[in-house]
């Protein structure tokens, strides 16, 4: 019997399962449950929670909240491209800008404080990438992605685009400072 040629049994529906066809379709149900609570449980208990809301906003709006908390709070400047390294008070809103091709500013956050990052793309869509964490965000044009975030070690934390965004993609990193 072949995909394309009539079943030798017309009837085939009606024949008992197999034992082993059974047991495959009990592992792929329980499985499937196990992988939805799964989807609850880690929502509540997860280390890396990323549960997040998003807005809709426009490059406009979004960028001059980025630059409010830029010329606010800027304490010097970084890399080639004079990169703001920027140092805002624990528990505030922060404004992260992608675009071709930069992560823009750089955050200089506190350990164990929490933080409420802002992320939108001023062009196209990019992917934030926060390593070695391996959080992934999708970063869309004209919305925001709200994510709250508590540093819980210190160090450089790299961000690496990892949505294909053009001939430039491969340099499009940026940092995270937690001291
Ligand atoms: Cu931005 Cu790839």
């Amino acid at each position: 019997m072949s995909a394309i040629s009539p079943p030798a049994e017309r009837i085939w529906w009606k024949a008992p399962i197999d034992k082993l066809e059974f047991t495959w379709i009990a592992i792929a149900l329980v499985w499937s449950l196990t992988m939805f609570t799964m989807m609850v449980y880690w929502h509540i208990a997860g280390g890396q929670n990323l549960s997040n809301e998003t807005y809709k906003t426009t490059k406009e709006m979004f960028a001059a909240k980025a630059q409010a908390v830029v010329d606010k709070y800027t304490v010097r400047t970084e890399t080639d491209q004079q990169i703001p390294v920027v140092k805002p008070p624990a528990g505030s809103d922060i404004y992260l800008i992608g675009r071709l091709w930069a992560w823009w500013p750089i955050y200089e956050l506190e350990k164990g404080k929490a933080y409420k990052l802002h992320l939108s793309a001023m062009d196209y869509m990019h992917g934030f990438s926060l390593q070695p964490q391996n959080i992934n965000i999708q970063v869309h044009p004209n919305y925001e992605h709200v994510v709250k975030i508590t540093p819980n070690q210190l160090g450089t934390y790299s961000i690496v685009c990892n949505e294909y965004c053009g001939i430039g993609h491969h340099t499009m990193v940026g940092r995270i400072y937690v001291k």
